[in-house]
């Protein structure tokens, strides 16, 4: 972390750098104890993949949740030299495990997802000790079929491992606006791994998300990750959780009939459709800019605030983030998770 200081020692938010990362400090406070009241501690596994920062990941640590889920190598051997290593789980397939070796024998805790002999065995090599078999819930990424978790489960106690359990996440009913309908899905897909988890024994069923977070009775513990920064797409679920996120953008263009502010697609994760202006109607990105219908008057030189689509993506594109209050930046934190 970083505190910068501008001329009255506290920096504006005017003078930074666009396109910026903010967070706004009163609902990122209010999207943690929100989720730390719903799921405490280690019913809470936080996906690091949505903030790639470990000063949120501290932040989530210090409100009780101290295992937390990794997308990638890299957030498992950052997480862990950030101290954070009490229980990490890396919730993705890897057939080459080696760089897990030296963090383990640092002493953090490191559970690897697998779903094939061949990421069993990788996992073996590289001297990790314990394993979730992942199943595929019914979104068509990684996971065994859950008939075939109990086979998985037995070669991967036969490679001396440990098997804590089953993971398997429901990443197809977690955008379903509707309530009613995200609970079957979410059912549907928790039936699933039940049974495989009777195949495979173990404590641990972790899955879930944002958009789950309180409808996975199953779930020993819920991977959600989205929830503390927020996008404008998981907006659409009316959550609890407040959007903290958005990309300061400077206008730098203004024509009669639109303005064109220097936030464009390289600084915005786009998968889930344009992000939203206050005031403003978006048409479209391109590289560099976002072109929009202004809804008052706006000049060059104006100061917009953008709310992504997608926060991951948007994140990963960004090397820091300001915690803001107001028009002051309390903080700056790197986003060092990101990277493979
Ligand atoms: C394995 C896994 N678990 C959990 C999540 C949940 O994240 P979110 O809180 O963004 O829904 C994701 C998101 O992609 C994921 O890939």
């Amino acid at each position: 972390m970083q505190r910068l200081h501008g001329h009255a020692g506290v920096t504006q938010i005017g003078e930074l750098t666009t396109p910026a990362l903010l967070v706004e400090a009163a609902a990122f406070e209010h999207n943690l104890s929100v989720m730390a009241a719903a799921l405490p501690g280690r019913r809470l596994r936080p996906h690091v993949k949505a903030h790639k920062c470990t000063s949120i990941a501290k932040r989530q640590a210090g409100v009780g949740h101290r295992a937390f889920t990794c997308a990638t190598l890299r957030e498992v051997e950052q997480m862990a030299a950030a101290g954070l290593g009490d229980d990490l789980l890396l919730a993705n397939e890897v057939v080459d495990a080696r760089r897990l070796a030296p963090v383990i024998s640092a002493g953090a805790r490191v559970t690897v997802a697998v779903d094939s002999e061949l990421t069993i065995d990788a996992a073996a090599r590289a001297g990790v000790r314990e394993v979730l078999i992942d199943v595929n819930v019914g979104l068509p990424r990684c996971g065994c079929a859950p008939e075939d978790a109990g086979r998985l489960a037995e070669h991967a106690r036969s490679r001396g491992l440990q098997v804590r359990g089953v993971m398997g996440y429901e990443g197809h009913a977690m955008a379903l606006v509707d309530r009613e309908k995200r609970r079957r899905v979410v059912e549907e897909s928790m039936d699933k791994l039940r049974v495989a988890h009777e195949r495979t024994g173990g404590t641990i069923i972790s899955a879930g998300g944002t958009g789950s977070y309180d409808i996975n009775p199953l779930a020993t513990e819920i991977q959600a990750g989205s929830y503390v920064l927020m996008d404008t797409a998981y907006a659409k679920l009316e959550l609890p959780f407040r959007q903290a996120l958005s990309v300061l953008a400077t206008v730098v263009s203004v024509s009669p009939s639109y303005a064109v502010a220097d936030c464009g697609l390289k600084a915005l994760g786009m998968d889930h459709g344009n992000p939203s202006i206050e005031g403003g109607q978006v048409w479209f990105c391109s590289d560099e800019h976002i072109t929009f219908k202004a809804e008052r008057p706006v000049r060059a030189g104006d100061r917009i605030r953008v709310l992504p689509a997608h926060v991951d993506p948007t994140v990963a594109y960004h090397e820091k983030m300001h915690l803001i209050a107001g028009n002051n930046v309390r903080e700056t934190w790197t986003v060092d998770l990101r990277g493979w």
